[in-house]
């Protein structure tokens, strides 16, 4: 199957949400979350979401792509990196102000989870994390029936490429479905957090781990 790889807009918020839904759908963690919450509730909270931080397009160093099938039109797979960025205080101020529209969970939601689960997250970025000089694959999603195709890997050889010429560093919060991707692109464990799931209808202590990647030598 052939796909082009194409930038993304703001008009590609509903596809994008739609791709993200799917690919998350099985997430142990993010599926207990939001497993009290209707579909078509959560549905349009990630689709806000997704146009809050499309509609800021580069201006804290994101860097969009999609993957369209070529003989349908359809995209298929997104990824959303950030490169290295000096930023404002006030830009700093309007950054917070995304993350926390994702952070306000419609009624539902497990909010002791979610507080727990993302106060690891921004730990570990807090420690790990420098966006001045490093690059962050920030979301990584292939549509379910489009895995296992290359695609997650063409994402991440392209952030790798620039980071590698750049002789920056790479930071990636995994999932337990990206984690293997990452370890064979030269990722390393850097931190680790635990998330005891069975006082939140889970069945098992998740691991949520940091990733770091450092540049690879390139040909001068
Ligand atoms: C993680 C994720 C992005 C990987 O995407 P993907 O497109 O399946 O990734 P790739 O195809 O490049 O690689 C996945 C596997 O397919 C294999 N593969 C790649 N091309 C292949 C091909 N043509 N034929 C068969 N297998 C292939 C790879 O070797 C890899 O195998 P491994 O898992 O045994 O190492 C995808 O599973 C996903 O969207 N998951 C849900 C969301 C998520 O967790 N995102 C990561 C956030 S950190």
């Amino acid at each position: 199957m052939a796909y082009t790889i194409q930038q993304v807009d703001l008009d590609d918020a509903e596809v994008i949400t739609d791709i993200f839904r799917q690919a998350f759908a099985d997430d142990h963690i993010m599926s207990h979350i939001h497993s009290n919450v209707p579909e078509d509730i959560q549905w349009e909270h990630d689709l806000q979401y997704f146009k809050t931080i499309l509609s800021q397009g580069g201006t804290f160093g994101a860097r969009w792509s999609k993957a369209v099938e070529s003989t349908t039109g359809k995209a298929v797979a997104f990824a959303r990196w950030v490169y290295p960025i000096n930023l404002s205080p006030e830009l700093e101020e309007k950054k917070a102000a995304a993350a926390r529209i994702r952070r306000a969970l419609p009624a539902g939601s497990n909010k002791a989870l979610s507080d727990e689960y993302y106060d690891n997250l921004w730990t570990g970025r807090k420690r790990w994390y420098d966006e001045k000089t490093m690059y962050f694959l920030h979301i990584l999603c292939v549509l379910p029936s489009h895995q296992h195709r290359g695609l997650g890997s063409l994402f991440l050889a392209s952030g790798l490429e620039a980071a590698d010429a750049a002789g920056a560093k790479t930071h990636v919060d995994p999932t337990p479905a990206g984690y293997p991707m990452y370890v064979k692109w030269g990722f390393e464990d850097v931190d680790k957090f635990f998330l005891d799931m069975s006082p939140h209808g889970g069945h098992k202590i998740e691991e949520q781990v940091v990733m770091v990647r450092h540049p690879k030598a390139t040909k001068a």
